[in-house]
């Protein structure tokens, strides 16, 4: 069947491709929440001399929660959005304050935390905790939307819940933390926005959407 094979290949291909970020070398929850936080809104190269600072002045999550306000700041100078280490501040202090340090590993707990939306939360729970948790973002919904040639616009929120739903299906047994970060890597270095990289993939044999030549067509979004 199409899911499978997909989510097989795609596993594998990170296996053999992945590339060593700083952030992959950690299981450390708290740094997996800064990562993705940084990548938000940010480009991988940029944020890796940041990532690599930060957890350096700040190497654990109570150091953050202790540290003067404007020294987090100076450290996020350059990176831009500010009220994403503002919130990040606020959060850690709430999981020092309520959970004696350690970030949640449910659900329901770490998306109370400020600043962590479904996206961040799926992240830390599938990365940080190997938890069947989907993370999906832009570029998630991108490959899905075009490897299952899906055209319901992305815009909307009943779509991204539904690729949610199809994201999660999609992660093998055990492997949540690979397969979700495979579908981030496929995003970025593979079936990219503008020209995707359709003769290096390695799931190009099962994509709907090149199937019926509608691969740069997708996906779907009305508003900017
Ligand atoms: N973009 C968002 N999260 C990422 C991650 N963990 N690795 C690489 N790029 C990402």
């Amino acid at each position: 069947e199409n899911k499978r094979y997909f989510s097989k290949e795609l596993l594998q291909w990170y296996q053999r491709e992945r590339r060593d970020l700083p952030w992959r070398r950690s299981r450390d929850p708290y740094h997996i929440w800064v990562s993705e936080i940084m990548l938000q809104q940010t480009r991988v190269e940029t944020v890796i001399p940041y990532f690599n600072r930060f957890v350096d002045r700040f190497p654990s999550l109570r150091e953050l929660a202790e540290a003067p306000e404007e020294e987090v700041l100076k450290h996020w100078e350059g990176l831009g959005y500010y009220s994403r280490v503002r919130n990040l501040q606020t959060a850690v202090r709430e999981v020092v304050e309520h959970y004696g340090g350690r970030v949640p590993s449910n659900k329901k707990d770490v998306s109370s935390l400020k600043g962590v939306g479904p996206y961040t939360a799926g992240a830390i729970l599938s990365i940080a905790y190997n938890q069947s948790e989907p993370a999906v973002d832009g570029n998630v919904m991108r490959v899905l939307s075009r490897y299952f040639c899906l055209e319901d616009d992305i815009a909307r929120s009943s779509t991204r819940i539904s690729i949610e739903g199809l994201a999660q299906e999609l992660i093998p047994g055990g492997e949540a933390a690979d397969f979700n970060q495979a579908l981030m890597e496929h995003g970025a270095m593979v079936c990219t926005p503008k020209s995707p990289s359709c003769l290096d993939c390695p799931v190009r044999e099962g994509c709907l959407g090149r199937l019926h030549g509608r691969e740069r067509e997708l996906p779907v979004k009305t508003k900017a």
